[in-house]
């Protein structure tokens, strides 16, 4: 089953998700989901709250990024429960985009290395280091899990020329070639 993306100005991509145990319900088939949904959107990773669950969960596949950095391919993993533990090194730009907020693209500062303790799909917990592209796309989903956007981290500027486009994306005039959930205020 494809999920519709939940789109930028709703309030479940604000919350900082809950942590998970392992009899939570239809995992698998969420899982599953998640990855039909994301591929579908042609997505390198996607967040559990982007499709409604404000949950610590989130899925990558780097694949996409094969020509440009070694070692992406058939990079995919599975995220549950994960805490940063570490970030280092000396802060790198690279050209960020969600599938929450379509059409819109920036470069984005982050830390190179990262060091990330999480748990995967059996629940058997890891504590690895990442860095590049794979580093950057777990940050991007790591920070739907805390609710921050990558909008978030652009300079006061850039925020402001885009917050008509941000507006327009939270009242559903845009376009985007996969199926959205926009909010509706109560
Ligand atoms: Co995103």
């Amino acid at each position: 089953m494809i999920y519709p993306i939940v789109a930028y100005g709703d309030p479940v991509l604000r919350k900082k998700a809950e942590p998970i145990s392992n009899d939570y319900p239809k995992l698998k088939d969420i899982l599953q989901n998640m990855f039909d949904t994301m591929y579908k959107s042609s997505g390198v990773g996607l967040a559990a709250p982007q499709v409604g669950l404000s949950i610590r969960l989130f899925i990558i596949d780097t694949t996409p990024f094969k020509d440009e950095e070694a070692g992406t391919e058939n990079f995919k993993k599975v995220f549950i429960n994960a805490q940063i533990v570490e970030e280092e090194g000396k802060k790198w730009k690279f050209n960020e985009g969600c599938l929450s907020i379509p059409g819109i693209r920036e470069d984005v500062e982050r830390l190179p290395n990262l060091t990330i303790r999480y748990q995967d799909e059996n629940f058997v917990e890891h504590i690895e280091s990442f860095s590049g592209i794979i580093a950057r796309v777990i940050q991007h989903e790591y920070d739907h899990i805390e609710g921050i956007l990558f909008t978030d981290k652009l300079t006061p500027l850039k925020k402001q020329l885009l917050k008509g486009r941000l507006n327009d994306i939270s009242r559903g005039k845009v376009d985007a070639d996969y199926k959205m959930k926009f909010y509706v205020k109560k």
